[in-house]
């Protein structure tokens, strides 16, 4: 017979949503990995440097929202690099992995490469490696307007590779997309120069919108097969709470893996690992490889092993959260390595969302959830 151990801490999240430590000790169960009430591990941790971006997606950031009187982010609340490091440091000895940067756009964080340099410095704990060995797997989504001035530089302070949101190469629609005029060109040319420098496989995120942008699944198939970059279509989401989402926008992955294969045929791949988003397809013909993601029609919550740092240094543990755990104040109270892990281990043995499985069945509130342009694409 096993004998019941109750965890040895649980932290006390008080009225200001502060966590205030009982004890240090770790959550971790017999594994060694921690595990939520879900039973699903730490795996990845996406850390939103800035809630500012440079485009207006109209499904992201649409432009009656997000004007000058949008409450942004003031600059002394974004977590330092340095408090970023530390506190990665405490996710990385939970078992993450995998690191991403986003935002926002990552690339107007002034200086970013400094903090590229600093995580790249961090080793994983002894026990399981991840894809590039001893160290975490350490990447970043952009909108690659500023891939051209910054590749060489994120690549020489220990990036490994890049993820470029494209929704379009119809110059028109790209720039109506982005709501901002900027041109598909400049993108593509961020895209080569992230190449050169060496920051791949370079994968490429397309938002399908139906009746916006559907009618480029085609040629952007056409584009980047046989180009070495992974190309994955993303169904349209209900994140946040000002893009206004119908479901008849959505275009169901099936829809587009129906039409890739109708251009060329297409099979399937097993995941690169358990929990991966995107489901991988190869052309048969061997010129590369393809992706969907499937939130809205196939939801992945049972495997959801991502948790999410605000620019503030607020700890979601789901995209579509309307609550964040301040870490912040524990930073600045200076407190030790151990004690964000061990805060992290609690927030984290809590974790019962699944807000993408539950989409059909139960509303939930839209009007407080984090926008994606805070929280991280
Ligand atoms: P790679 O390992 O590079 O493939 O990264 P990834 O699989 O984490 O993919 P990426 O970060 O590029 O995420 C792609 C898109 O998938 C995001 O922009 C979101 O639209 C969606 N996505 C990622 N994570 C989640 C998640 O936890 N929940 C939901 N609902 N969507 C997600
Ligand atoms: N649905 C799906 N993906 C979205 N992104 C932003 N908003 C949405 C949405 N409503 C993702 C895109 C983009 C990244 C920054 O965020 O993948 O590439
Ligand atoms: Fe910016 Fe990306 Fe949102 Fe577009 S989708 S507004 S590029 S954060
Ligand atoms: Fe994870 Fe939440 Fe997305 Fe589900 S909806 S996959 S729990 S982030």
């Amino acid at each position: 017979m096993t004998t019941f151990m109750p965890h040895p801490i649980i932290p006390i999240i008080d009225r200001r949503d502060h966590v205030v430590l009982a004890e240090e000790a770790s959550l971790a169960t017999p594994d060694g990995r921690l595990r939520d009430v879900l039973d699903r591990p730490l795996h990845d941790l996406r850390i939103s440097v800035t809630d500012r971006c440079n485009f207006r997606c109209t499904y992201c950031m649409p432009k009656d929202v997000f004007d000058r009187d949008h409450p942004y982010v003031p600059h002394r609340n974004l977590l330092t690099f340095e408090e970023i490091a530390r506190v990665t440091r405490a996710f990385v000895a939970h078992g993450v992995v995998k690191i991403r940067l986003t935002g926002g756009e990552p690339l107007l964080r002034k200086d970013l490469e400094r903090l590229v340099a600093m995580l790249a410095g961090i080793e994983l704990p002894p026990g399981p490696a991840s894809a590039s060995g001893r160290k975490p797997d350490l990447t970043l989504t952009t909108n690659g307007s500023l891939l051209r001035l910054k590749a060489k530089a994120l690549k020489a302070a220990g990036l490994e590779r890049v993820t470029v949101s494209l929704d379009a190469l119809d110059d028109r629609r790209f720039r109506a997309m982005n709501d901002v005029d900027f041109p598909v060109a400049d993108v593509l040319d961020g895209i080569d120069a992230a190449a050169d420098a060496g920051l791949g496989p370079i994968k490429i995120n397309m938002v399908v919108k139906r009746g916006v942008n559907d009618d480029q699944i085609e040629p952007m198939a056409e584009r980047f097969r046989g180009s070495g970059h992974i190309l994955r279509f993303i169904e349209y989401m209900d994140v946040g709470a000002s893009n206004r989402w119908k479901l008849d926008e959505v275009v169901p992955s099936a829809e587009v893996v129906r039409r890739l294969n109708a251009l060329h045929p297409v099979e399937p791949l097993s995941a690169n690992y358990a929990g991966e988003v995107a489901e991988r397809w190869r052309y048969t013909d061997g010129h590369g490889e393809v992706g969907v993601i499937s939130s809205v029609t196939q939801a992945f919550c049972g495997s959801c092993s991502r948790a999410r740092l605000s620019p503030e240094g607020s700890l979601y543990t789901c995209l579509f959260g309307n609550h964040g755990t301040d870490l912040r104040s524990l930073l600045r109270a200076g407190a030790s390595e151990r004690q964000l892990a061990t805060a992290i281990a609690g927030v984290w043995s809590l974790r019962s969302d699944r807000y993408s499985e539950l989409r059909g069945v139960r509303r939930v509130a839209v009007d407080r959830r984090v926008e994606m342009s805070y929280i991280g694409g």
